[in-house]
């Protein structure tokens, strides 16, 4: 039986991209393997939030989750800094990280560009963290999205790296899953490439957006006048379109549109209108019961207290082995 094992940074709430790039794989998966999901706010203090919202956006993730479908009966779900023990493999594991290779990682470059004024050891570091994460379970699976095949590159190097040292055959290498498909990239409304949290006002949709916002930003996402000659390729901003359309519509909505783009008989307000409502009509439910659980604090809690009982058998187990290779006194 596979390990599988996700996670997500709590710094705001969860959009499709989030959704469909992790949560649904992970979903699929948790009946049938020995699953992990956790909320990575050791991660997120890379970018200094305060004490005052951190608890509340670690609940806010966990409500999140459980919305979308992530079962605390079947998978593990906890709080990264609720097993201590993956800061100690992390530490391990950075003495045989390298400056040059930290260096090289794209997140890292994208950072350094986009916060100057922060640059910190955690943001270098991310990676081992990362890897630390995914060790810690020794975790075969990571459903993730696109932007994270880097990491579990890293991830596989530090695995191999350890193994070779300590003369081991101790870590899986594992691999980013998408059911042998290409990893999921989800795209944002305002013509760029990637939907994520911190890429500007109407780039994201959130699973807990009501639908009045979804028709809001839908009808505001970045189109053009349409095309002149049939069957041409499309621009970017309207592949976007098309993308997001294959994500939550059915089939036939998508041949409607395409065939009506390839000749030249495509209305954008149209298109985003029926967009809007599927959009609507597949996160309603997971709207829903965000709102119910989101006023049920005894469960939220319950569930974060057995997600860490849960974990730290494993953790607590990969810990004093890794300790014992090494050559720690027992
Ligand atoms: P984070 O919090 O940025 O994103 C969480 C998950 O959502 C996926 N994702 C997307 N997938 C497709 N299209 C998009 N537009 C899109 N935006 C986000 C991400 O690929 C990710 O799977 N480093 C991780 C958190 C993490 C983690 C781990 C994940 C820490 N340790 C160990 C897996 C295993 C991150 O920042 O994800």
């Amino acid at each position: 039986m596979d390990i599988v094992l996700s996670g997500i940074r709590p710094t705001g709430n969860l959009h499709l991209g989030n959704y469909f790039g992790a949560l649904r794989n992970f979903k699929k998966m948790q009946y049938e393997n020995t699953c992990y999901f956790f909320i990575a706010d050791y991660h997120s203090l890379t970018t200094h939030p305060t004490p005052e919202n951190f608890q509340g956006n670690v609940k806010q993730a966990l409500v999140e989750y459980l919305a979308a479908g992530i079962d605390p009966e079947a998978a593990t779900i906890y709080v990264q800094s609720d097993l201590p023990q993956t800061a100690e493999l992390y530490l391990l594991l950075n003495m045989n990280a390298y400056m040059g290779e930290l260096q090289k990682v794209t997140t890292f470059k994208d950072k350094a560009r986009k916060q100057p004024e922060n640059i910190n050891a955690g943001l270098l570091t991310y990676p081992t963290l990362m890897a630390a994460d995914i060790l810690i379970h020794r975790s075969h699976k990571v459903p993730v999205g696109k932007d994270q095949e880097q990491h579990l590159e890293m991830t596989r190097t530090f695995a191999r790296r350890f193994n070779r040292m300590y003369k081991v055959d101790y870590f899986p290498e594992p691999v980013a899953y998408n059911f042998g498909e290409e990893l999921v990239k989800i795209p944002g409304l305002d013509g760029s490439g990637k939907m994520g949290k911190s890429e500007g006002e109407g780039n994201a949709i959130f699973l807990a957006d009501d639908p009045k916002v979804i028709r809001k930003k839908v009808m505001r996402a970045v189109s053009d006048a349409g095309p002149t000659e049939k069957n041409s390729v499309k621009p970017d901003p309207i592949q976007n379109l098309f993308k997001l359309m294959e994500a939550v519509s059915e089939k036939e909505t998508i041949d409607f549109f395409e065939e009506k783009y390839n000749n030249c008989e495509i209305r954008y307000g149209d298109m985003k209108k029926q967009l809007a409502e599927d959009i609507i009509q597949f996160t309603a439910p997971i709207r829903e019961k965000i709102i119910e659980l989101n006023a049920n604090d005894v469960y939220i809690k319950k569930v974060m207290d057995m997600g860490k009982e849960k974990a730290m058998v494993s953790g607590v187990k990969t810990i004093s082995e890794v300790r014992k290779i090494i050559g720690f006194r027992p």
